[in-house]
């Protein structure tokens, strides 16, 4: 395992495919002062300041951290990484983690711009009463694994989801499966359906006026299987393509390979979204349940 000073680099415990990225203290500390000198309305006008926030955090590791952040997510053995600080203390708090998030994924590419909130990150809550028309903030119901993007025109590469507030929260653990460790994959990925283009859309709290047609396989440049699927929008032309995602959701829900993770607070899980699905457990009931998210989308430096 690399050696970054400032950082404790391990695997993860149930999956040797996610990389720990620990913050100790002292990066922290040395971050404190080149956080400050951007408000979070700076950052959301002027894109130019989410990279300097990203260049501060990469000069404390002489660029290393960039180079390892890169190598896990497009490492098709890897494409996973949890990153967060050793130590909560009270100077980490949302606003902080804005800025911490915003300076990770500017390491990484370029966030596409988040239309559900007109930015280039989202701020949103899970509570326990929700009025929305997708399973985002349906707090009880059990998200389905999924890749994100799959409704809108630009490539979504990799995603990042960083977790700012919980309270009273139990249960709503992520869940995670790469295709390499799905036993279905290799079965629904021969079945020329899933080649096909199918029309994906949007309920209304996305804000995307727009319908786009894709398949849900595809191969990357080595002819490994990518993905781009959700339950809630495909629209299926015929019965051909309803029994076919009926297949491939049954397939994920049992698979028996999902690693479950429990982010902690204050904490980002960060992974490639063409070969790695994504989901939640549902949460226990409880009326002041309140969870905070942050998430940024977007694409690869080329
Ligand atoms: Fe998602």
């Amino acid at each position: 395992m690399e050696k970054i000073n400032g950082f404790e680099i391990s695997e993860q415990e149930r999956s040797k495919r996610i990389i720990n990225i620990k913050i100790e203290d002292e990066i922290l500390e040395k971050l404190i002062f080149p956080f400050n000198k951007f408000n979070i309305t700076a950052l959301e006008y002027k894109p130019f300041t989410r990279f300097t926030l990203a260049k501060s955090l990469d000069d404390l590791t002489s660029n290393e951290l960039s180079k390892l952040m890169n190598k896990i997510l497009r490492d098709r053995e890897t494409g996973c990484f949890i990153i967060g600080p050793k130590n909560i203390s009270s100077k980490i708090d949302d606003i902080f983690l804005v800025k911490l998030s915003t300076a990770i994924s500017h390491l990484i590419g370029i966030p596409n711009h988040d239309s559900m909130v007109g930015k280039y990150y989202a701020r949103f809550f899970v509570k326990h009463e929700d009025k929305s028309d997708s399973y985002l903030r349906k707090a009880y119901i059990n998200m389905d694994l999924h890749t994100d993007g799959t409704y809108v025109k630009e490539v979504t590469d990799w995603l990042l989801m960083s977790k700012l507030e919980e309270k009273n929260v139990k249960g709503g653990e992520t869940t995670m499966l790469h295709l390499d460790d799905w036993e279905h994959c290799k079965n629904l990925f021969d079945d020329l359906v899933g080649r096909q283009n199918f029309f994906w859309g949007s309920p209304k709290s996305k804000n995307i006026d727009y319908k786009v047609e894709h398949p849900i396989f595809s191969t990357d440049s080595k002819g490994k299987p990518q993905i781009s699927y959700i339950d809630q929008f495909p629209e299926p032309k015929n019965m051909e393509q309803g029994t076919f995602l009926q297949k491939l959701s049954d397939g994920l829900e049992e698979s028996k390979n999902k690693v479950t993770v429990k982010l902690s607070k204050s904490s980002s899980i960060i992974a490639n979204n063409h070969f790695w699905l994504h989901g939640r457990r549902p949460f226990k009931e409880n009326n002041d349940l309140s969870k905070e998210i942050i998430r940024i989308r977007g694409k690869f430096f080329t």
